[in-house]
């Protein structure tokens, strides 16, 4: 192996390895994304190297200024990647000692590839988990803007699909807005729980030369160390949460996509994508298809697929570091991507879209009103087990005679109930049952406006809490 570039770990061995080996244990061409987060993390632990005199600041500072280099090329796209260069950890170290010599081989004190790249994953993640929750929050805001200017539109409810009772437009965008406000919840508490330093474990044992963690944590951003170098070289839960989050994020996703899919069809047609998130057909000239929507639908299973292999890998690890770890890496890195992209897709969608309020309203009858009908009788005393089943039976005489609920006579309804009198006229009036249901959490206008406030007011303080700033960028 004398022409071949010298392995980091190559002291012990003699023989040569397979290219196929080589190439098949590389990560260099995935995990080079990681390169700010390893930057990063080798300039805190050469300071704190110089703060132990584990290393001379002298030697601290060529190795800043070294890195800073590095860290330079990658972001000119100067970096040029060796063979040999097996991850991102080694590209970074061979580079270094290109740059500035042997005392480059000093940075690697008491540190190994193990608590390294467990201290750059939790780095990339967390600069990545802020950019998502900044995508969320806006997902949110236009959601909550579009149901306050929409607010007069109404609309069918539905259960299994089938027409239920009349709501207002902005009370269905509104449920999606707090599914994502607690996925917003949730992926904050996630950040937190994960923010903890693994750098200074070693490779397994800890450290050897009293590195000072504290300091470590500090200048990284984490809240605290990882108290036990055998759990934090090895821990990757921090992978597997990230990775529900993701899931249940696209999932929610997923089913505002499928809604509003069935809602731009010809046959409902409450809303029309705006151009620049549908396409055509290459054949039928009057097709317009909501292509953005199917690939957010689809791409939860994409997500979900993440999910599912990484725990498959995670699952059979003995303690400590093994290499299957290395499979973690691009399902993270794929939900990022997709969970960053669907989140601005859905956005534009939402924010562009036209509706059709006469679609909407046009789609409202009689027979939705009633429960409005036995709750009219239940006004009157009626119990209303009582009321639901003469409510059916009037149901069922205007289905008899072919006509809407709504035609029947007073004295129809009388025939049914004696409670039933003239006034009965007020309980046609969609916007009259939709004003009824005003508890909170109703789809009355109060109620709506209510909704409106609370999440406007998580937004304002949601968009002042700077208690995570990314550090990679
Ligand atoms: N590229 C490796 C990974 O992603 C880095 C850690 C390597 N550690 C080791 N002991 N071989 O997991």
């Amino acid at each position: 192996m004398t022409d071949a570039p010298k392995k980091l770990w190559g002291g012990r061995f003699s023989g040569t390895v397979d290219p196929l080996m080589d190439a098949f244990n590389a990560s260099i061409h995935f995990d080079k994304r990681m390169y700010a987060a390893d930057c990063m993390g080798s300039m805190a632990y050469a300071k704190a190297l110089a703060k132990n005199k584990i290393i001379s600041e002298s030697e601290r500072d060529q190795l800043l200024e070294g890195l800073a280099t590095v860290m330079e090329e990658w972001e000119t796209g100067k970096f040029v990647i060796k063979p040999g260069d097996e991850d991102i950890h080694t590209a970074n170290e061979r580079r270094l000692g290109e740059l500035i010599g042997s005392v480059a081989g000093k940075l690697h004190t008491g540190r190994s590839r193990n608590d390294q790249v467990a201290t750059d994953m939790r780095l990339w993640l967390r600069d990545e988990c802020i950019k998502i929750l900044a995508h969320v929050k806006e997902l949110i805001a236009i959601t909550v803007a579009r149901a306050e200017k929409e607010i007069d539109v109404i609309m069918p409810g539905y259960t299994h699909l089938q027409r239920a009772q009349p709501i207002r437009w902005s009370h269905f965008l509104l449920s999606y807005a707090w599914l994502w406000q607690s996925d917003a919840d949730r992926l904050e508490q996630l950040i937190d729980r994960f923010n903890v330093l693994p750098l200074g474990s070693g490779a397994l044992a800890g450290h050897a030369f009293k590195i000072d963690r504290a300091f470590l944590a500090k200048e990284l951003g984490f809240r605290d160390i990882i108290y036990n170098s055998l759990y934090a070289v090895s821990d990757r839960d921090f992978v597997a949460e990230f990775l529900f989050w993701s899931n249940l994020m696209m999932t929610h996703i997923s089913r505002i996509a499928e809604d509003l899919i069935i809602y731009s069809s010809g046959e409902f047609g409450f809303v029309r994508l705006a151009d620049a998130y549908s396409t055509g057909s290459s054949l039928m000239p009057q097709k317009k298809n909501p292509d953005s929507l199917e690939l957010l639908r689809g791409k939860c299973g994409r997500v979900f697929g993440n999910m599912s292999g990484f725990m498959m890998t995670y699952k059979g690890i003995p303690s400590t570091y093994n290499k299957d770890l290395q499979e973690d890496k691009e399902p993270m890195f794929d939900a990022a991507d997709t969970l960053s992209g669907s989140l601005q897709i859905t956005a534009g969608v939402l924010s562009t879209m036209d509706i059709s309020p006469n679609k909407m309203r046009a789609s409202l009858s009689a027979d939705m009103l009633a429960t409005d009908l036995a709750e009219y009788l239940v006004r009157k005393g009626v119990p209303f087990r009582e009321t639901h089943h003469i409510s059916g039976a009037a149901v069922k005489m205007a289905e008899d005679r072919s006509c809407s609920l709504s035609d029947l006579s007073v004295n129809d309804l009388k025939s049914l109930h004696p409670s039933f009198d003239s006034d009965v006229s007020s309980v046609w009036n969609f916007e009259t049952s939709i004003e009824n249901r005003n508890a909170p959490g109703g789809t009355a206008k109060s109620s709506v406006l209510e909704q409106i406030n609370l999440l406007k007011s998580w937004l304002a303080n949601k968009k002042s809490n700077k208690s995570y700033k990314c550090i990679t960028i």
